[in-house]
């Protein structure tokens, strides 16, 4: 099963992962866990990318979905590893809300693994920006408005659970093995 984390900057991605992936453990799962942008060469172009002040523009976004895609198909055979559980930090649905360009993200990620159970940790831009350091290029209201706004459009295509991430650590994980737990035949009496 590819279990795959969304959500806009400060939603609470990789705390979640790991606290599902703790609770999937103890109950007898095997699990591995991976991140995008990886830390592949690709990753590291992503990451410098990303820091420059036109990331924003619309040349660049289109760039960068060459460079995500490109990270992605570095990570195809882990994903596809049918002998565990992988959760993914971020997925293409990432490029189809931050590069905002469904088409072009769509030719270039035809390959890319769907997710079997997507988990949306929505969050309010204003906590966003609060939570982060709002320094990023990526880290401001206006942008992140659209892409949570893309995030809300595109799950919609996916079997998806929205989580309120606006909730305390705990609560939050604990909403999310609540809602990951029929997909896995885990009895809800387990969940803490
Ligand atoms: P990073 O600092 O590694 O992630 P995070 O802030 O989630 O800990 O940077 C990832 C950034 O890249 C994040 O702002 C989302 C963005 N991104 C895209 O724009 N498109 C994509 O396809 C992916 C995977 C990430």
């Amino acid at each position: 099963m590819y279990i795959v984390f969304e959500g806009i900057d400060g939603a609470g991605k990789s705390t979640q992962i790991q606290m599902l992936k703790d609770w999937l453990e103890a109950n007898g799962f095997r699990v591995e866990t991976v991140v995008e942008p990886t830390e592949s060469e690709v990753g590291d172009l992503i990451h410098k990318i990303l820091q420059r002040p036109d990331a924003q523009t619309d040349n660049v976004q289109n760039l960068l979905a060459l460079l995500f895609a490109a990270d992605r198909m570095m990570i195809m055979d882990k994903l596809e590893d049918e002998s565990k559980i992988i959760i993914s930090d971020r997925s293409f649905i990432s490029s189809l809300a931050y590069q905002d360009n469904a088409e072009w993200v769509g030719v270039l990620n035809k390959y890319a693994k769907r997710p079997d159970l997507l988990i949306l940790l929505d969050l309010d831009v204003k906590t966003s920006v609060a939570r982060t350091s709002g320094e990023d290029t990526f880290e401001n209201e206006a942008f992140l408005t659209k892409v949570r706004e893309n995030y809300l459009n595109f799950s919609k295509d996916y079997t998806c659970e929205i989580i309120d991430a606006t909730n305390g650590v705990n609560k939050v994980s604990s909403d999310i093995k609540k809602a990951v737990a029929p997909y896995l035949g885990i009895c809800p009496d387990c969940i803490p």
